[in-house]
């Protein structure tokens, strides 16, 4: 009865895994979800506020198909401010959340049978997305040696005369890796080899970053018309549920994400819209102020994972995630006797044992890895690296 489409379609494991802790809490167990992926700070002030006075002033009927112009602007703006990136409105296309304009994007640019080239460990939704457009994921697997990050060689190695695109997430989710400026400007080399191939550029979590000044793919003079840049409200400045995304792209790009657009949404939440026309002025100290936070949680969680034998990870440079490999795990069995094969076996017995949920690593392309969100406060994290710790001592 229901389509081929949608078979293909898998839930997201993060969901599947919050999914299993919120049935454990309704038993009436303490559970706590590392398992999630968004800030645990209530949105600023100025931007509820905004939203309040969208609705007075009645800005509650249907929007542009591609954004209020107002937001269009805006996003203009701060691209200028903090990327040095110079866009017109018409190049703005905004979107019921960050991973709306991905789909929009992949939708415009991958006929079926396009190849996608997506840097793994990966954010679970990529392979779903390009799938969706019946294009063909190409994953180029980053090692934990490497900081997860791909080489330039492994790059050219994996483009083929199919490749349309290039898809990553800078800051990584999973594995809060960054590619610095240095490294985007090896990797535009190897594209500048290849004009046919775009680079869809996800940097939702660009405020989320420890090393400091962010830099994007776009900036290159040579990548600029070729990038299509994906970004949000949602991580930088506690927005998930506003849902509120964005492309910045060249214009035949942007034309083809409102057509697609026009016929699934008629455009992004027009009061959430305000709000977000309120989040990207100038206003920057809340997301400054959450970032400082998520930065102590960060130096908490590599504390915390050092006491834990058996776990290698590298040193997450932004988003909120620490994404250790735990393979030294594997083969090992429980008390009751239940033999550990891989990272869903893991999860799921840090699950019922230490009644700590995080996600497999299989979801996002690394099954040696288990993803552990740190958007949480500095208690609860103390709390469940110390389950975790006694759970992992368990086993024999
Ligand atoms: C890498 C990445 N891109 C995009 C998104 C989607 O963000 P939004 O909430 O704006 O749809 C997420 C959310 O988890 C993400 O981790």
């Amino acid at each position: 009865m229901i389509s081929k489409r949608v078979d293909n379609i898998s839930e997201p494991e993060t969901i599947a895994m919050a999914k299993k802790a919120r049935e454990l809490a309704a038993k009436g167990y303490d559970i706590i979800s590392l398992s999630m992926g968004e800030p645990d700070f209530p949105t600023p002030d100025h931007i509820k506020n905004a939203a309040k006075a969208a609705i007075d002033a009645n800005k509650t009927h249907y929007p542009p198909v591609a954004g209020i112009p107002e937001l269009r602007e805006a996003v203009c703006h701060k691209l200028k401010r903090d990327n040095k990136l110079d866009y017109k409105p018409e190049n703005i296309v905004v979107s019921t959340g960050a991973k709306h304009s991905l789909m929009n994007t992949i939708l415009s640019l991958v006929d079926p049978g396009d190849e996608v080239i997506v840097p793994a460990p990966y954010w679970v939704s990529y392979r779903d997305i390009i799938t969706f457009a019946r294009g063909i994921p190409v994953f180029v697997e980053g090692t934990l040696e490497n900081d997860f990050k791909i080489t330039p060689e492994q790059l050219e190695n994996a483009i083929t005369s199919k490749t349309k695109v290039f898809l990553f997430s800078n800051p990584c989710n999973p594995t809060g890796s960054f590619y610095n400026e240095a490294e985007l400007r090896q990797l535009a080399k190897v594209f500048e080899k290849h004009p046919r191939i775009f680079i869809c550029s996800d940097e939702i979590y660009e405020y989320i970053n420890y090393v400091g000044a962010h830099y994007s793919i776009a900036q290159i003079p040579e990548m600029y018309d070729r990038t299509i840049v994906i970004n949000g409200v949602s991580k930088g400045y506690a927005m998930t549920g506003w849902r509120i995304g964005y492309i910045a792209a060249r214009k035949e790009i942007a034309v083809a994400c409102e057509k697609i657009q026009g016929q699934f949404t008629s455009g992004a939440n027009s009061i959430a819209q305000y709000a977000a026309v309120a989040a990207l002025g100038d206003n920057l100290e809340p997301s400054k102020m959450m970032t400082a936070k998520f930065k102590e949680r960060r130096d908490l969680v590599l504390k915390l994972v050092s006491e834990i034998k058996g776990i290698k990870t590298t040193v997450p440079h932004g988003a909120y995630y620490l994404f250790p490999d735990v393979s030294s795990f594997f083969g090992k069995t429980t008390e009751k006797g239940e033999l550990i094969n891989n990272g869903g076996d893991l999860a799921l017995y840090l699950l019922n044992e230490g009644h700590v949920a995080t996600v497999q690593g299989s979801a996002f392309g690394e099954p040696n890895c288990l993803r552990l969100s740190f958007a949480t406060s500095n208690d609860k994290l103390t709390e469940a690296f110390a389950r975790m710790k006694i759970a992992l001592d368990k086993l024999k």
